[in-house]
Protein backbone atom coordinates (compact mmCIF):
# COMPACT_ATOMS: atom_id res chain seq x y z
CA UNK A 1 0.00 0.00 0.00
CA UNK A 2 1.02 3.14 -0.79
CA UNK A 3 1.46 6.02 1.32
CA UNK A 4 -0.13 9.74 1.12
CA UNK A 5 3.42 10.91 1.34
CA UNK A 6 4.83 8.29 -1.17
CA UNK A 7 1.83 9.00 -3.62
CA UNK A 8 3.04 12.50 -3.51
CA UNK A 9 6.53 12.45 -4.52
CA UNK A 10 6.85 12.10 -8.26
CA UNK A 11 9.94 10.30 -9.32
CA UNK A 12 13.51 12.03 -10.77
CA UNK A 13 12.68 13.58 -14.57
CA UNK A 14 16.41 13.33 -15.04
CA UNK A 15 18.84 10.66 -14.96
CA UNK A 16 20.96 12.82 -12.65
CA UNK A 17 20.40 16.01 -10.99
CA UNK A 18 20.82 18.95 -12.53
CA UNK A 19 22.19 22.03 -10.85
CA UNK A 20 20.28 24.91 -11.21
CA UNK A 21 23.18 27.37 -10.98
CA UNK A 22 25.86 25.34 -13.17
CA UNK A 23 27.54 27.70 -15.52
CA UNK A 24 27.80 27.27 -19.17
CA UNK A 25 31.61 26.50 -19.05
CA UNK A 26 33.12 26.50 -22.99
CA UNK A 27 35.35 23.95 -24.43
CA UNK A 28 38.01 23.05 -21.90
CA UNK A 29 40.28 23.45 -24.53
CA UNK A 30 39.84 26.75 -25.78
CA UNK A 31 40.00 27.90 -21.78
CA UNK A 32 43.09 26.06 -21.28
CA UNK A 33 44.80 27.62 -24.28
CA UNK A 34 43.69 31.30 -22.96
CA UNK A 35 44.99 30.23 -19.55
CA UNK A 36 48.41 29.31 -20.50
CA UNK A 37 48.82 32.75 -23.02
CA UNK A 38 47.91 34.60 -19.42
CA UNK A 39 50.45 32.47 -17.81
CA UNK A 40 53.25 33.38 -20.50
CA UNK A 41 52.38 36.98 -20.25
CA UNK A 42 52.51 37.30 -16.72
CA UNK A 43 49.76 39.99 -16.81
CA UNK A 44 46.99 39.47 -14.24
CA UNK A 45 45.45 43.00 -13.56
CA UNK A 46 45.35 46.35 -15.24
CA UNK A 47 43.14 45.53 -18.24
CA UNK A 48 44.71 42.97 -19.86
CA UNK A 49 44.50 42.25 -23.73
CA UNK A 50 42.20 39.23 -23.34
CA UNK A 51 39.63 41.86 -20.63
CA UNK A 52 39.97 44.25 -23.78
CA UNK A 53 39.11 41.82 -25.80
CA UNK A 54 36.12 40.24 -24.08
CA UNK A 55 34.87 44.12 -23.75
CA UNK A 56 35.50 44.70 -27.20
CA UNK A 57 32.97 41.31 -28.34
CA UNK A 58 30.31 41.97 -25.91
CA UNK A 59 30.45 45.63 -27.10
CA UNK A 60 29.36 44.44 -30.57
CA UNK A 61 27.38 41.64 -29.59
CA UNK A 62 25.03 43.82 -27.05
CA UNK A 63 24.96 46.51 -29.75
CA UNK A 64 25.94 49.36 -26.91
CA UNK A 65 28.38 51.97 -26.60
CA UNK A 66 30.20 50.74 -23.47
CA UNK A 67 31.11 47.67 -21.74
CA UNK A 68 33.04 47.33 -18.48
CA UNK A 69 34.19 44.29 -16.98
CA UNK A 70 34.03 43.95 -13.60
CA UNK A 71 35.59 41.36 -11.20
CA UNK A 72 32.29 39.86 -9.62
CA UNK A 73 28.56 41.12 -9.91
CA UNK A 74 28.45 42.61 -6.39
CA UNK A 75 30.73 45.50 -7.98
CA UNK A 76 28.99 45.85 -11.10
CA UNK A 77 25.43 46.78 -9.66
CA UNK A 78 27.56 49.12 -7.30
CA UNK A 79 28.59 50.70 -10.35
CA UNK A 80 25.75 50.49 -12.37
CA UNK A 81 23.83 52.43 -9.15
CA UNK A 82 26.19 54.95 -9.26
CA UNK A 83 26.22 55.45 -13.04
CA UNK A 84 22.59 56.04 -12.36
CA UNK A 85 22.79 58.39 -10.31
CA UNK A 86 20.34 56.82 -7.55
CA UNK A 87 19.60 57.57 -4.12
CA UNK A 88 16.63 56.40 -2.19
CA UNK A 89 14.65 52.96 -2.44
CA UNK A 90 14.94 50.50 -4.87
CA UNK A 91 12.64 47.90 -5.36
CA UNK A 92 14.35 44.33 -5.40
CA UNK A 93 12.98 40.94 -5.52
CA UNK A 94 12.86 39.66 -2.27
CA UNK A 95 14.16 36.27 -3.61
CA UNK A 96 17.46 36.75 -5.26
CA UNK A 97 21.15 36.22 -4.48
CA UNK A 98 21.33 38.65 -1.17
CA UNK A 99 24.23 40.47 -2.73
CA UNK A 100 21.59 41.90 -5.39
CA UNK A 101 20.75 44.01 -1.82
CA UNK A 102 23.77 43.89 -0.41
CA UNK A 103 25.07 45.72 -3.65
CA UNK A 104 22.41 48.57 -3.26
CA UNK A 105 22.81 49.21 0.23
CA UNK A 106 26.75 49.74 0.38
CA UNK A 107 25.70 52.56 -2.30
CA UNK A 108 23.74 54.37 0.33
CA UNK A 109 20.30 53.16 -1.33
CA UNK A 110 17.34 50.88 0.32
CA UNK A 111 16.58 47.68 -0.67
CA UNK A 112 12.68 47.31 -0.86
CA UNK A 113 11.60 43.84 -0.84
CA UNK A 114 9.15 42.71 -3.41
CA UNK A 115 7.46 39.69 -3.74
CA UNK A 116 8.27 37.21 -6.37
CA UNK A 117 5.90 35.49 -8.92
CA UNK A 118 5.43 31.88 -7.66
CA UNK A 119 5.36 30.45 -11.53
CA UNK A 120 8.48 32.81 -13.10
CA UNK A 121 10.25 33.12 -9.50
CA UNK A 122 10.70 37.10 -11.05
CA UNK A 123 9.39 40.31 -9.78
CA UNK A 124 5.65 39.96 -9.88
CA UNK A 125 4.55 43.37 -11.26
CA UNK A 126 1.45 44.02 -9.56
CA UNK A 127 3.13 43.67 -6.13
CA UNK A 128 5.86 45.85 -7.43
CA UNK A 129 2.88 48.88 -7.83
CA UNK A 130 1.75 48.76 -4.71
CA UNK A 131 5.70 49.66 -3.42
CA UNK A 132 6.64 52.64 -5.28
CA UNK A 133 6.57 55.81 -3.68
CA UNK A 134 7.88 59.05 -4.45
CA UNK A 135 11.28 57.93 -2.38
CA UNK A 136 11.27 55.03 -5.34
CA UNK A 137 14.18 55.67 -7.81
CA UNK A 138 14.34 52.37 -9.78
CA UNK A 139 13.82 48.37 -10.06
CA UNK A 140 16.32 45.95 -9.75
CA UNK A 141 14.89 43.37 -11.85
CA UNK A 142 16.71 39.99 -11.32
CA UNK A 143 16.40 36.71 -13.90
CA UNK A 144 17.38 34.65 -11.37
CA UNK A 145 18.14 31.12 -13.42
CA UNK A 146 20.20 33.31 -16.11
C1 LIG B 1 21.21 37.82 -8.61
C2 LIG B 1 22.63 38.01 -8.17
N1 LIG B 1 23.06 39.25 -7.86
C3 LIG B 1 24.33 39.46 -7.45
C4 LIG B 1 25.23 38.41 -7.34
C5 LIG B 1 26.63 38.69 -6.88
O1 LIG B 1 27.58 38.30 -7.78
P1 LIG B 1 29.08 38.05 -7.30
O2 LIG B 1 29.08 36.84 -6.41
O3 LIG B 1 29.81 37.79 -8.61
O4 LIG B 1 29.55 39.28 -6.61
C6 LIG B 1 24.83 37.11 -7.66
C7 LIG B 1 25.75 35.98 -7.54
O5 LIG B 1 25.39 34.82 -7.61
C8 LIG B 1 23.49 36.91 -8.08
O6 LIG B 1 23.05 35.67 -8.40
Amino acid sequence: MTSSLEARILPPVLATPLHVGAPNMGPWHEFSELAQEIFRRRWLTNRGPLVIELEQKLQTYLEVEHVVLCANGTIALELAAQAAGLSGEVIVPSFTFIASAHALQWQGLKPVFCDINPHTYNLDPEAIEALITPATRAILGVHLQG
